[in-house]
């Protein structure tokens, strides 16, 4: 069936069924790769996008429970987000395989809190495994990043 929703400010239309995880559709059917697939289910925070400003696990949601809705990839942050600039400065990644789902828990942490503590960073990061251990990295990033959060978006 066709399914209607916002993707990155842009409408688009998909056929797929209701039960198709959104993960797919954003990788095979839209062609945006940043999202990935680790485990498929919930558990890795790999494949996290937002939802109407919410980070959700692609890979557990289906296409049809968006229909409707906006949807935000990494994509969709453009490159030059705050968060992304802090990253770079900070060298975060390692092989890179989570982190678009770790800056993608990131910008959603600090568009709701704008200065969070060590807790409200490893609460909000909790589900975004790495394998690599950048995690000190990752919380160093979210502060610098907090430093900058005037340039954040305000929360839709
Ligand atoms: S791939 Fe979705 S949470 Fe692991
Ligand atoms: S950087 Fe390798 S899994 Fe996180």
């Amino acid at each position: 069936m066709a399914i209607a929703f916002e993707l990155n400010g842009k409408a688009v239309t998909v056929t797929a069924e209701d039960d198709t995880p959104l993960l797919w559709v954003i990788r095979d059917e839209l062609g945006l790769t940043g999202a990935k697939y680790g485990c498929g289910v919930a558990q890795c925070g790999a494949c996290t996008v937002h939802v109407n400003g919410q980070p959700a696990r692609s890979c557990s949601t289906p296409v049809g429970a968006v229909a409707g809705l906006k949807i935000t990839t990494i994509e969709g942050l453009g490159g030059h987000h705050p968060v992304q600039q802090a990253w770079v400065k900070a060298d975060v990644p390692q092989c890179g395989y989570c982190q678009s789902g770790q800056i993608m828990s990131a910008v959603a942490l600090l568009t709701e809190n704008k200065a969070p503590s060590d807790a409200d960073i490893d609460a909000a990061m909790a589900g975004n495994i790495c394998r690599c251990g950048t995690y000190q990295r990752i919380r160093a990033a979210i502060k610098d990043a907090a430093g900058i959060a005037a340039a954040l978006p305000a929360k839709a």
